[in-house]
């Protein structure tokens, strides 16, 4: 392994991890208890994902979510993170009516949140865009393969950039990264061509759902804990199982309550 560890890391931090082979590794984190553990625990990058729509509000797909309710997972993360690079995901509706209207969410979100950084989704079509933010000193970083706020139109959750589909796939690579963008998020992307991606660029790539050959990974964390039921998707993998931990406690809790073993005489005043 190669371990370089400084004591903040910065987009430029992750361009010198790439030059040197050191893997990159990042959580989404929408709190500043989870962003302040993570942290901790010598994660590199904290994204404010627009999964906060599903993880945190109960919504069914990234789409809902407004800025208005983005930016206080940020600015809670951004409090808590010292050491990590904290990005936070313009989401669905904020970026795509035109550069103008983008840059002047990301300023918001660069001025409400404390973040350093903002992730935006799209290849070619979101170049421009890319270009008008990092042009005003904004750190952009990049999100292509399956970009779940187009869920509707790429026809559900499936893999991108196989067969035919590979060349525009890189061609997304490589306008993003030509627009100024400092990593690339690939998401749901065969690891052959993840693989070839991450030598063809010079900004890091950071894969979910792309294989082992991306310079960095990227876990939802509520995914990589297990807080959820069910069958984990194929390229989760679980590091905890909360789920199971919580509802053993809340059971336990329940019965401790209904039993009056709850509070104890050390537990009052
Ligand atoms: O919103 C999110 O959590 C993301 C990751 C899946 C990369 O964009």
């Amino acid at each position: 392994m190669n371990e370089i560890s400084p004591k903040k890391v910065r987009t430029s931090t992750l361009q010198e991890f790439k030059v040197a082979g050191r893997r990159i590794a990042c959580l989404t984190s929408y709190d500043a208890l989870t962003a302040g553990i993570f942290d901790t625990a010598g994660i590199d990058v904290l994204l404010v994902g627009d999964s906060a729509a599903d993880n945190m509000l109960g919504y069914s797909t990234t789409l809902p979510i407004t800025l208005d309710e983005m930016i206080p997972f940020g600015r809670a993360v951004a409090r808590a993170a010292s050491r990590a690079l904290v990005v936070v995901d313009l989401p669905f509706g904020s970026y795509e009516t035109g550069s103008v209207d983008a840059l002047a969410n990301a300023i918001r979100v660069m001025k409400e949140t404390g973040a350093s950084a903002v992730k935006l989704e799209g290849g070619q079509r979101s170049a421009d865009t890319i270009r008008a933010i990092t042009e005003a000193g904004i750190p952009v970083m990049a999100h292509i393969g399956f970009t779940p706020q187009s869920v509707h139109s790429l026809g559900g959750f499936k893999v991108q950039g196989r067969g035919d589909s590979a060349e525009e796939l890189i061609a997304d690579a490589l306008a993003v990264q030509q627009a100024g963008a400092f990593a690339v998020v690939l998401e749901l992307v065969p690891s052959e061509l993840a693989d070839q991606l991450t030598k063809q660029l010079t900004i890091p790539t950071i894969g979910i759902g792309a294989g082992n050959g991306t310079d960095g990974q990227i876990l939802v964390w509520t995914d990589f804990a297990g807080l959820h039921s069910g069958k984990p998707r194929k390229f989760v993998r679980q590091y905890a199982n909360l789920f199971e931990t919580l509802i053993g406690a809340a059971k336990t809790y329940r019965d401790d309550v209904m039993n009056g073993s709850f509070p104890n005489q050390d537990e009052d005043f």
